[in-house]
């Protein structure tokens, strides 16, 4: 069942308040990661009845590039199109602010998640191998397989699918 966007309002986080560290660990396990990345990032946050759902961090890389550094929807609210909610949210401030194009890394082991960015227009553009294993001290597995590689995709705003 997805939700309905109405009953939701995707605002920017001031980040001086609080810090949804329960949300960005469920999309990083590395707290030392996700407080050097936060620092530059805009953090969007998906919020219904005061209660925030979802986050996103949306981290510039150039002028006119940013990278989704985090994605993460409360597990109990996963699957009613929160998520895509937050990205499609994420590109549009991106195309407003005239950025060209919008990246997002995931494991190769992140099945679905790769299910989602693909349907969302992101395409696979490069893979780091072995960027699980050089970055985080503990092996991550997912869906039985093991975490070695990051798979970068990205999407190009001046040419929308
Ligand atoms: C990945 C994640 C952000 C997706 O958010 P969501 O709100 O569940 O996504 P949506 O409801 O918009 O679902 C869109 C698609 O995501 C996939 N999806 C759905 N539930 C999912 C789940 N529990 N885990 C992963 N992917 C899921 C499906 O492909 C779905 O497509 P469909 O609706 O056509 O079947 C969310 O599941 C999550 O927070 N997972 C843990 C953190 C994480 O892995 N973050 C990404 C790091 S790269």
């Amino acid at each position: 069942m997805k939700l309905e966007r109405q009953n939701l309002i995707i605002k920017k986080l001031d980040l001086t308040n609080t810090i949804p560290y329960d949300l960005l660990l469920l999309a990083d396990p590395s707290k030392e990661l996700v407080d050097r990345y936060l620092e530059k990032s805009e953090v969007f946050a998906a919020i219904q009845a005061d209660e925030i759902l979802g986050v996103l961090a949306l981290y510039p890389l150039t002028d006119d590039t940013a990278e989704i550094k985090n994605l993460a929807v409360k597990p109990e609210c996963q699957g009613q199109g929160i998520g895509s909610y937050l990205i499609e949210e994420a590109v549009r401030h991106a195309t407003i602010r005239k950025l060209k194009t919008v990246f997002i890394g995931t494991a190769n082991s992140s099945i679905r998640q790769l299910s989602l960015y693909q349907k969302l227009g992101f395409q696979v553009i490069e893979v780091k191998h072995d960027y699980f294993i050089q970055h985080y001290a503990e092996p991550i597995f997912e869906n039985g397989i093991q975490a070695r590689h990051m798979i970068v995709l990205s999407q190009d705003l001046t040419h929308p699918t």
